[in-house]
């Protein structure tokens, strides 16, 4: 902690706790103190910690290749991309190594789009309160001022509109529109989820005024929301233009995807995009690993997803200091009357990782293997420390 201060950017702003090992669904710090992770490095280490079956191709890949660099092939992206491309209904892939870079790529996706259109249509729909990340371009479209005021001038040509507000949307649309990106449910933002129509009309103006419609799913994605993607979860699906993900995608090892249809696809052409780390054959190989285990686990995240948000339901009948719970699968937010960062702090005393987002947002994204044992201890927790909020 103390090199950390005096020699890292003092960019964030950790809690007071130095990890040192995992296993499963629980974290033990330098003193083998242990915690319940119900955040798994925000969203990142579905499988938990130390799955046995993600360390033995770890292993067994690390003495074989780790990188090559996309100057040639290997083994693994080729079955990734199909793997993705068939639970995703699009068509194809680009491998990055994080969400914000994979969102990167979807902008400049839209943009040449727009470009092959007109040299006017460069304008892209955002929505207020969402989260895209923290390169200059993600950072254009995230709908938080707090994240963007320090950067600007950004990107041009960004309109931001309400979430789930049909007509605001409406109004921002027009011929300059090259895309739209939304996430189905927004995270950082608070955990609030896109209503199935709100989308639909997202679809039909993107497909009225040739514009992308961009899912970023790099926190709601890949098997969180209890279906491979949150769009999947609407009836009849209203499939994207393009999808991002990243944080589960290779448990822990950096790995996003960009995947998009044919007219998203066509939109990058020989040397128009590039990364020299995204998609090796390690990162590669523990995705499909870690994706043949999903399979198995779907109902097993939907049930106790599902378990999970009736027990925070119960909580709030209880407490009134509790004004809401929110979200699908795995990936839930309960949604505090007062700040919720001490609690956060207590929980960590109480030997359970959470976190707080957007003020009075408790987040909870635990690992993909959470039993209903371990949701049972991690109300319990809750339950005190709420008490004590109402006391
Ligand atoms: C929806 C969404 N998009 C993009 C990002 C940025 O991802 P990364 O931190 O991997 O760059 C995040 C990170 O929290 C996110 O939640």
């Amino acid at each position: 902690m103390d090199l950390e201060r005096d020699y890292l950017l003092q960019n964030y702003a950790r809690y007071p706790l130095v990890l040192a090992r995992g296993k499963g669904c629980y974290l033990y710090d330098t003193e083998g103190r242990r915690y319940l992770d119900f955040i798994s490095g925000i969203g990142v280490n579905a499988l938990g910690h130390a799955h046995p079956r993600i360390v033995k191709v770890i292993r067994e890949q690390a003495g074989l290749l780790i990188h090559s660099s996309n100057l040639y092939y290997h083994q693994y992206q080729g079955p990734l991309a199909k793997r993705l491309v068939e639970m995703s209904g699009l068509k194809r892939a680009f491998f990055a190594n994080t969400g914000t870079e994979a969102v990167e790529g979807a902008l400049k996706m839209a943009h040449s789009h727009g470009r092959s259109l007109s040299p006017d249509k460069f304008d892209l729909i955002a929505l207020e309160n969402g989260f895209h990340g923290r390169t200059m371009g993600a950072l254009s479209v995230t709908g938080q001022e707090k994240y963007r005021r320090d950067f600007e001038p950004l990107v041009p040509g960004v309109k931001f509109v309400p979430a789930n507000d049909v007509a605001a949307l409406e109004a921002a649309f027009s011929d300059r529109t090259c895309g739209i990106i939304l996430e189905m449910i927004q995270g950082e933002g608070g955990i609030y989820p896109l209503t199935p129509e709100y989308v639909a009309r997202a679809r039909a103006l993107a497909d009225r005024y040739n514009a992308l419609l961009i899912a970023d799913e790099t926190q709601c994605g890949v098997g969180r929301p209890g279906t491979y993607f949150a769009y999947q979860r609407a009836t009849p699906v209203v499939l994207p233009d393009v999808v991002v993900a990243a944080k589960p995608v290779a448990c822990g090892l950096p790995l996003g995807f960009i995947l998009a249809n044919d007219k998203g696809a066509a939109a990058i052409k020989p040397g128009m995009h590039g990364t020299t780390f995204g998609g090796g054959p390690l990162a590669c190989r523990v995705s499909l690993e870690f994706l043949e285990i999903l399979d198995e686990l779907m109902p097993s995240i939907q049930s106790v997803g599902g378990y999970f948000h009736a027990s925070l339901n119960e909580l709030a009948g209880k407490y009134s200091v509790i004004k809401e719970v929110r979200g699908f699968g795995l990936m839930l937010g309960l949604d505090l009357a007062v700040p919720g960062k001490q609690v956060v702090l207590d929980a960590m005393a109480d030997g359970l990782l959470i976190n707080c987002t957007h003020d009075t947002v408790l987040r909870f994204l635990p690992p993909y293997i959470v039993t209903e044992k371990q949701v049972d201890q991690a109300v319990k927790v809750l339950g005190k420390l709420v008490e004590k909020l109402k006391a």
